[in-house]
């Protein structure tokens, strides 16, 4: 284990079943899917999206939104910039955003409003962890991977600082890392 990290809360394998399973989730529910389309939320989604999409048994495109909510902060800054967004269109089409972590849920709720304007045919959520008991912005969360203790966690694309997104498993951060 990292020596910055007190636990491991989800092992390699653990999340290899789990995305695995919500993978074929989608597959079974998206068997009639127009033009599906799943966005990944850089950067820490990135991990967690590339291997869901391997689990998807489905055509599918990608494509990728850069959003802002966090800074280098191990909390919310309570802002939400769209820093790049998609390089395509998503009206008509079936659309999945794959997030790394739903915790106040204040960036996938602004970001739902956004995308719905674009008059896509559906949209939902596929979020790899959700934090128990930290929700304040209601956010429909159609595929949720497993659920998470209210701990600033990182690993599998999740970074403290951008460090730490490389670590195979989600380990909680020890808090000298980010108090001191
Ligand atoms: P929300 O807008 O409060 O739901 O925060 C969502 C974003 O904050 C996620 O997409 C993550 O990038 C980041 N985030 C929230 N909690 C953690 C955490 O425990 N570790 C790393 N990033 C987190
Ligand atoms: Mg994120």
């Amino acid at each position: 284990m990292h020596p910055d990290l007190t636990k491991i809360i989800f092992s390699e394998e653990e999340l290899r079943d789990c995305v695995k399973r919500m993978g074929a989730q989608i597959t079974a529910d998206y068997a009639d899917a127009h033009d599906l389309l799943v966005i990944g939320i850089l950067k820490g989604a990135a991990i967690f999206m590339t291997d869901l999409v391997r689990s998807i048994d489905l055509p599918l495109e990608m494509d990728f939104m850069v959003i802002s909510s966090y800074g280098d902060a191990a909390t919310t800054s309570g802002r939400v910039k769209i820093v790049q967004d998609l390089s395509c269109d998503i009206k008509g089409r079936d659309v999945i955003i794959a997030e790394d972590i739903l915790d106040t849920g204040r960036t996938l709720s602004k970001l739902l409003k956004v995308l719905e304007l674009r008059d896509p045919r559906s949209i939902s959520i596929a979020a790899l962890l959700r934090k128990e008991g930290a929700q304040q912005f209601e956010v429909p969360c159609k595929y949720e991977g497993f659920a998470c203790p209210d701990e600033f966690v990182v690993g599998y694309g999740l970074d403290y600082a951008q460090h730490y997104r490389n670590l195979p498993y989600i380990g909680a951060l020890d808090r000298k890392v980010y108090a001191g």
